[in-house]
């Protein structure tokens, strides 16, 4: 079996994790394969706010519904795009998926929080001082873990995958 597909399958959202650190170089490092991720024409809509600082990741979590763990995170990724551009959601999401994948071949832990039209996205807009034209797509939820979770139920590929026609 392939090493790196080995990776992708064993990917958990995780959202517990310890208290250390993320070193600027990881983050940086995962943050560069996110922006050559696929986008529409190459337009590359995506900018990525990395937060490290706890007083934010506190009001980052407050504010969000489902996301509370970001409060203990070592780092959180928001992943905006121009509001203009026609794939935002498309090519941001493909940045996000290149986080959470280089995230985990650095045993780093991560969790996806919706971001994208979230009646809370404006706020934390506000919070980080983006500007008004760039759209929260997603929150990344960053840190290190003790043990990978059991595997969560999937659909089997047996009832997803249909060979020549659907
Ligand atoms: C668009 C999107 C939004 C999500 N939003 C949240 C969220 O707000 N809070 C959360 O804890 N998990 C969120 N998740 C993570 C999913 O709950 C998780 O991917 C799913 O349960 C499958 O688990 P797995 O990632 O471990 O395979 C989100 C995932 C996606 C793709």
């Amino acid at each position: 079996m392939n090493e790196f597909v080995e990776l992708i399958k064993s990917r958990r959202s995780i959202r517990g994790y310890e208290k250390r650190p993320i070193s600027k170089e990881i983050l940086s490092d995962i943050i560069d394969a996110a922006r050559l991720a696929p986008s529409a024409n190459n337009m590359q809509p995506w900018e990525f706010t990395v937060i490290t600082e706890k007083a934010t990741l506190a009001g980052i979590a407050d504010l969000t519904s489902w996301g509370k763990f970001i409060k203990e995170a070592a780092a959180a990724i928001i992943v905006s795009g121009n509001s203009e551009s026609p794939h935002i959601v498309e090519d941001c999401s493909a940045a996000t998926e290149n986080i959470l994948l280089a995230a985990r071949a650095y045993k780093v832990g991560s969790c996806w929080v919706a971001g994208y039209k979230r009646a809370y996205s404006e706020h934390i807009q506000k919070l980080l001082g983006m500007p008004k034209e760039q759209e929260v797509v997603s929150i990344i939820g960053l840190g290190y873990y003790y043990a990978n979770p059991e595997p969560i139920n999937k659909r089997p590929l047996e009832k997803v995958l249909h060979w020549e026609k659907y």
